[in-house]
C-alpha cells in the first residue's frame, strides 16, 4: 500500500487548489465533501474493481431515475442521509415542537382541499376507517386557524396514488385541511399499512445484498404550512404496524407513534395535537 504520507500528500495537494474558488461556502462544501471520500478510501483500503463497481452503481442510480423515479433521493433515505439532513434543520427535541421526518418521494401538488371531518379516500378499499384529530397550537399554547395540512397516504393495496395512475383515482387517499378557528383539524381515512419501498433498483440491490429490509411501518403523512409558522413536514405512525423498529429510511420518531382506539361515536380514532414554530 502507498506511504500514509504520499496519501496525505495527495489530499493536501488536491484541496490546494480550492483556494483561489470565489465562494467560500462551495469551498467549504466540497473541500470537506473530497476530505471524507478520500478517507472513506483509506480507511477500507478501496480496490480499483470497488471503486469502479462504485462508479458503475452511481451511473444506474442516475439511469433509472426520471420525473418520478429518483433512485439517489431513496439511496439518501435507505442510508439515513435524508433522516439527518431533517435532523440537523429541524431541532424538536428540546421544546414542546412536533417532531419532523422525512417528507418522502411519493407527495404531489395540487391535492383537493377536504372539509373538517371529510374522508379523503375516494376508491374502493377494504381498510378499516379511521379519523385523526388534533389541535394546532403555537408554543405558548395557542391555537393557529388556517394551517393547511397537507396530506398523503398508500392504499390497502400499498401503492399511493401516484404510484397507480390510471389504477387509483389522483385524488385518492389525498386531500388539504385547514385548521379551524380553535386550531382543530379532522381527517378522516383508512388505516395506515406497511409498504415496501421501490426495491428494483440499484438502492433496493444495495439494502437487499446487505440482509436489510425495505419496508416501511403503516403511517399517515402530514405537512403543516401556514405563512406564519416554519413547515412541519412529519407523519402519524400506527403502534400496531409491523415495522416499526425496522422502518427501511429511518423516519420513525416515538413521538409520532399513536393507538387508534375505537372513540365515543364508535369510529377507530387517534389524536394527533400538532405545535408549530413561528417563522
Ligand atoms: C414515504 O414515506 O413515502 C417514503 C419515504 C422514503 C422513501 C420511500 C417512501
Ligand atoms: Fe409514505
Amino acid at each position: 500500500m502507498a506511504k500514509e504520507g504520499a496519501l496525505d500528500e495527495l489530499l493536501t495537494e488536491v484541496l490546494s487548489r480550492y483556494d483561489n474558488s470565489p465562494s467560500p461556502h462551495l469551498k467549504e462544501v466540497t473541500c470537506a465533501a473530497i476530505r471524507h471520500l478520500h478517507a472513506f478510501a483509506r480507511e477500507v483500503n478501496l480496490t480499483r474493481e470497488e471503486w469502479f463497481a462504485g462508479i458503475m452503481f452511481l451511473t444506474q442510480c442516475g439511469k433509472i431515475s426520471d420525473d418520478v423515479r429518483q433512485e439517489f433521493i431513496l439511496l439518501s433515505d435507505t442510508t439515513g442521509v435524508s433522516t439527518l439532513v431533517e435532523m440537523l434543520a429541524y431541532d424538536a427535541s428540546s421544546s414542546s415542537l412536533t417532531d419532523n421526518t422525512v417528507l418522502g418521494p411519493f407527495h404531489a401538488g395540487g391535492s383537493p382541499d377536504r372539509e373538517f371531518g371529510e374522508s379523503m379516500l375516494v376508491d374502493p378499499d377494504d381498510g378499516d376507517r379511521v379519523v385523526v384529530r388534533g389541535v394546532i397550537n403555537d408554543v405558548d399554547g395557542n391555537p393557529i386557524e388556517g394551517v393547511l395540512l397537507d396530506c398523503w397516504q398508500n392504499a390497502s393495496n400499498m401503492f399511493y396514488a401516484v404510484q397507480q395512475p390510471g389504477i387509483q383515482s389522483a385524488d385518492n387517499l389525498r386531500g388539504i385541511y385547514h385548521s379551524q378557528a380553535d386550531g382543530t383539524y379532522e381527517i378522516r381515512s383508512i388505516r395506515p399499512v406497511p409498504y415496501p419501498i421501490p426495491s428494483d433498483g440499484p438502492a433496493g440491490d444495495l439494502l437487499k445484498k446487505n440482509g436489510r429490509n425495505w419496508w416501511r411501518p403503516g403511517h399517515l403523512h402530514i405537512w403543516a404550512r401556514h405563512p406564519d409558522y416554519k413547515d412541519l413536514i412529519t407523519h402519524v405512525f400506527d403502534v400496531e404496524s409491523e415495522f416499526l423498529d425496522g422502518d427501511a429510511v429511518f423516519g420513525v420518531q416515538r413521538s409520532l407513534i399513536r393507538e387508534f382506539k375505537p372513540d365515543d361515536g364508535g369510529e377507530l380514532s387517534t389524536t394527533f395535537d400538532i405545535v408549530l414554530d413561528r417563522a
